[in-house]
């Protein structure tokens, strides 16, 4: 756990960012601010075809932007985080230094993905009625890839929600889906 803990932290520190920690927000179906593991991270977006970086890559529920950080390294058209948290919508924005990222202070529940999103990006940020809402918004279009991370086992029942996932990839505690 120590080791996980400063692989962690070393990721951070050699991008000049500070992404670790973890802060409760507020609504029900809001899960707190607890980033996805630079461990997994990584080879989720690794798994990412080279044809879908043409498109943009939205993280819905994006934190202080470890995500965000990660995606702009790919060469995304577009790089765009949700976010419901002020405080945390701040923190990415700080964490953005001379990346090329967008940050949008929103309920992900309005939010509209741009037409061209390639990837749709959920560290389980939600769960329940904002997560139904915010699938039902932006997984309407066959050419998304949808990388999805829960700190326990994907449960693609719980995901799907009749948009029709098909997984392409999976690691520990996390799967990626094509959609419809
Ligand atoms: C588990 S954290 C993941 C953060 C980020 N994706 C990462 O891995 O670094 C979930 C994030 O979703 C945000 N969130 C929760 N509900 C939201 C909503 N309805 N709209 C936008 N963001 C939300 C939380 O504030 C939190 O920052």
């Amino acid at each position: 756990m120590r080791i996980r803990g400063a692989i962690e932290r070393a990721a951070d520190v050699l991008l000049g960012v500070q992404t670790w920690g973890y802060q409760e927000v507020a609504g029900a179906e809001n899960n707190p601010y607890s980033p996805v593991p630079w461990t997994a991270l990584i080879p989720m977006l690794m798994s990412v075809p080279k044809s879908s970086l043409r498109g943009s890559f939205v993280d819905l529920g994006c934190g202080k932007g470890r995500v965000l950080t990660a995606a702009s390294f790919l060469g995304f058209s577009r790089v765009v985080g949700v976010e419901i948290d002020a405080e945390l919508c701040v923190a990415a924005e700080r964490n953005r230094g001379s990346r090329r990222y967008e940050v949008v202070c929103a309920d992900a529940c309005k939010y509209v993905a741009p037409a061209d999103t390639s990837v749709l990006f959920l560290g389980n940020p939600f769960v329940g009625s904002v997560l139904e809402t915010a699938m039902r918004n932006n997984c309407t279009d066959g050419r998304l890839m949808l990388c999805y991370y829960n700190t326990g086992k994907v449960n693609r029942a719980a995901l799907d929600l009749g948009i029709g996932l098909t997984e392409i990839s999976h690691g520990h505690n996390w799967a990626a889906y094509t959609v419809g």
